[in-house]
């Protein structure tokens, strides 16, 4: 990864802020893109701290202008953009039939169409320079359903097609693109939905991993950040050059049973 730049949105917490440290520390120039501007330039500092490339820029990815303006003062700073994680995300858990429209709306926008829209902004530089590495952060929830998820899942779904249409139109420029599809990880966002859960299957929120989410996992944890982040890194390694268009599974068994 030796001055490949990378951008990492969502990259303020969770799953995206592991991948941006784990770039950084095999010598990426990293930029963390996020809505919450103190925390992400909180964590880019730390990383420079360590010695390592990183800069945060605020930066609300459902913005297409704001998105594609970022994305031009990256490609004017270095010349280049070699890794894209499309990992922003969030949840939102109610049946259908008391599920806010505008929540099912911002949903997509923000784990569909926010990718679309980066995508479609990094896809002519990389295709100029005949190299790109590009991930999609799904889910199971992309390859399965889950009650009291219809925006999630949808999203994810979505995302998980975009992942092969991207893969088919940019493997002759020396792109690929794939989807990662953790299970449950251990992240502020999974912690944010127990009350939900709790509220959708009458249970007490204190008792929503035990009861609901870890009977569900045949091994009966959580994942670590560190174990997605693992994944995604391979993806985007040389040895990886023939993986394009997949959505591969990290998820302790659960989309097994
Ligand atoms: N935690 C899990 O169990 C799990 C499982 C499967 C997939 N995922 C996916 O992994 C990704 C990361 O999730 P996480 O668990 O690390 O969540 P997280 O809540 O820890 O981090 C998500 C980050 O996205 C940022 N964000 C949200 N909306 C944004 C916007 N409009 N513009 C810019 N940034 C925005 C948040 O500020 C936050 O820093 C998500 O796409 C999520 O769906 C998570």
């Amino acid at each position: 990864m030796k001055d490949r730049v990378a951008i990492v949105t969502g990259a303020a917490s969770g799953i995206g802020l592991e991948v941006a440290k784990r770039l950084a520390s095999v010598g990426a120039e990293v930029y963390l893109l996020d809505r919450d501007a103190r925390q992400v330039s909180l964590h880019a500092q730390m990383l420079v701290e360590q010695g390592f490339s990183a800069i945060g820029i605020e930066c609300d990815i459902t913005d297409e202008s704001s998105l594609e303006r970022v994305f031009q003062e990256i490609v004017v700073d270095t010349g280049r953009i070699d890794i894209l994680i499309n990992n922003a995300g969030r949840q939102f858990v109610a049946a259908i039939d008391q599920f806010p429209s505008h929540e099912f709306e911002s949903m997509i926008k923000l784990m569909l169409v926010a990718p679309f829209f980066a995508i479609k902004h990094v896809f002519p530089v990389m295709k100029q320079r005949g190299y790109g590495r590009i991930v999609n952060m799904a889910s199971v929830n992309g390859v399965i359903g889950f009650a009291g998820k219809a925006a999630y899942n949808s999203a994810k779904h979505g995302v998980i097609g975009l992942t092969k249409v991207a893969a088919l139109e940019g493997a002759a420029y020396g792109i690929t693109v794939n989807a990662v599809c953790p299970g449950y990880v251990d992240t502020p966002l999974l912690r944010n939905q127990l009350a939900d859960l709790g509220r959708a299957h009458k249970v007490a929120v204190d008792r929503v991993l035990e009861d609901i989410l870890l009977p569900l996992i045949p091994q009966r944890r959580l994942l670590d950040v560190s174990e997605v982040a693992d994944y995604t890194l391979y993806l985007l390694g040389e040895q990886a050059k023939g993986i394009t268009g997949q959505s591969v599974i990290i998820d302790g068994g659960y989309t097994v049973q």
